[in-house]
């Protein structure tokens, strides 16, 4: 698998911060218009309780600007679904989204030449000279969230170290957001786009500038985008570039240990670095209960979201996830689902009957904590104080 060369660099977003945000200004209103279509994430089987769910985000989406358009399946499935919308939205859609290069032209339909200038002069536009005129090129996706914008790679999942923000993480942020999940030093661990860390900080009810965010991703264009949308949002991160094996102290020193890590089981060919679950798709997420169940503060909260395969009947992660003495577990489950057909015979040969989403969360705890299995679908109304 590829890594990017001579890819647009986040860092030199940061260099010009001041220009992606007049820019980013400028495009909001038309972005709002594009937001109208929001798409989940799976082309293939999906369990009510996930429909529910997206309905729910949906109207939220609607109501208060959160967003989903950044959610993406294949390019190709776009391309089916737009048969049916508006083609100059669509089209519009598509632009932020995917590595689709349009004529310039006809992206003066949807902005005006000054925005589409500025957007080009900030780095979020490339312009390609072709033999049939001068086409364009989005270089990142531009994602409203509630009161933030993010940026992240524009989906091209033929690069190893695309970095991509998530419908997980957007489900989990706007679960933080929803509970007000505070805290003042704060462990973002598999950052990626920073989103997580970022909404926790927004909600901080210290003053903002005296909360920290601590960025862990192997990835370095990832700590690169994270710190641009700390830039682009005005709240303070500090970037990692490490594997999460390494980040013991920041876990100690932390309020709340918040993680997305990769959690897909399946074939090889379908996975990414921000993917690759690894051993039964629950290793990092495994490993990194681990570490927070050693060194985590006593009073310190944590909260994940991941994956777990159903096998013979029983929860891996939750299996696995028994031997933590000293970690409060709340397993809430968000959806259940049929391995994805494509590859269902992968599947059948390791035994994989459905798969679970889960979000888990809870307290280090001086003793055994009570443990309690949630399987409710309205995640919103949880509290945790
Ligand atoms: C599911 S993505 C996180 C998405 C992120 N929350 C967002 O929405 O932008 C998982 C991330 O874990 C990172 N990662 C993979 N292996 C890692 C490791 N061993 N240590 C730290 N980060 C890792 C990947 O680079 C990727 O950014």
């Amino acid at each position: 698998m590829k890594l990017r060369q001579n890819h647009k660099k986040y860092s030199s977003l940061l260099e010009n911060i001041d220009d992606v945000k007049q820019a980013i200004s400028l495009i909001s209103p038309f972005i709002k218009n594009m937001i109208k279509f929001p798409m989940r994430k799976f082309n293939g089987p999906i369990g009510e309780k996930q429909l529910i769910f997206e309905s729910k985000i949906k109207k939220n989406f609607l109501e208060n600007r959160c967003n989903l358009f950044s959610l993406c399946s294949s390019p190709e499935y776009f391309l089916e679904k737009g048969k049916n919308l508006f083609f100059e939205d669509y089209l519009a859609y598509q632009f932020w989204i995917t590595s689709l290069e349009i004529e310039q032209e006809l992206i003066y339909k949807f902005w005006p030449k000054t925005v589409v200038q500025q957007c080009i002069h900030a780095g979020l536009i490339s312009q390609k000279l072709t033999l049939e005129g001068t086409k364009l090129l989005s270089n990142f996706r531009i994602i409203p969230f509630r009161d933030m914008f993010l940026i992240a790679d524009r989906y091209d999942r033929t690069y190893n170290d695309m970095v991509y923000l998530s419908y997980d993480s957007l489900v989990l942020a706007e679960f933080l957001a929803e509970v007000n999940y505070q805290g003042q030093v704060i462990c973002d661990i598999c950052s990626g786009s920073g989103i997580l860390g970022l909404t926790i900080s927004k909600n901080c009810p210290h003053k903002q500038n005296e909360s920290v965010i601590h960025s862990i991703d192997i990835n370095p264009r990832a700590i690169e985008c994270a710190q641009v949308n700390s830039a682009l949002n005005e709240l303070a991160l500090q970037g990692h570039v490490s594997t999460y094996s390494n980040c013991k102290s920041f876990i100690s020193t932390s309020d709340i240990v918040v993680f997305n890590p990769p959690f897909i089981f399946g074939p090889a060919s379908r996975l990414l670095l921000d993917s690759d679950g690894g051993e039964q798709g629950i290793e990092h997420t495994f490993n990194i209960l681990k570490l927070i169940n050693r060194n985590l503060k006593i009073g310190g909260r944590y909260i994940g979201i991941s994956q777990s395969p159903i096998i013979q009947g029983k929860d891996v992660l939750w299996n696995a996830v028994q031997q933590f003495e000293t970690l409060e577990i709340n397993y809430h489950v968000l959806d259940e689902f049929k391995p994805f057909s494509r590859y269902s015979e992968w599947y059948a040969s390791h035994g994989v009957e459905a798969i679970r989403q889960i979000i888990i969360f809870g307290d280090r705890m001086p003793t055994k904590a009570a443990k309690i299995f949630n399987n409710k679908s309205e995640i919103g109304k949880y509290c945790f104080s």
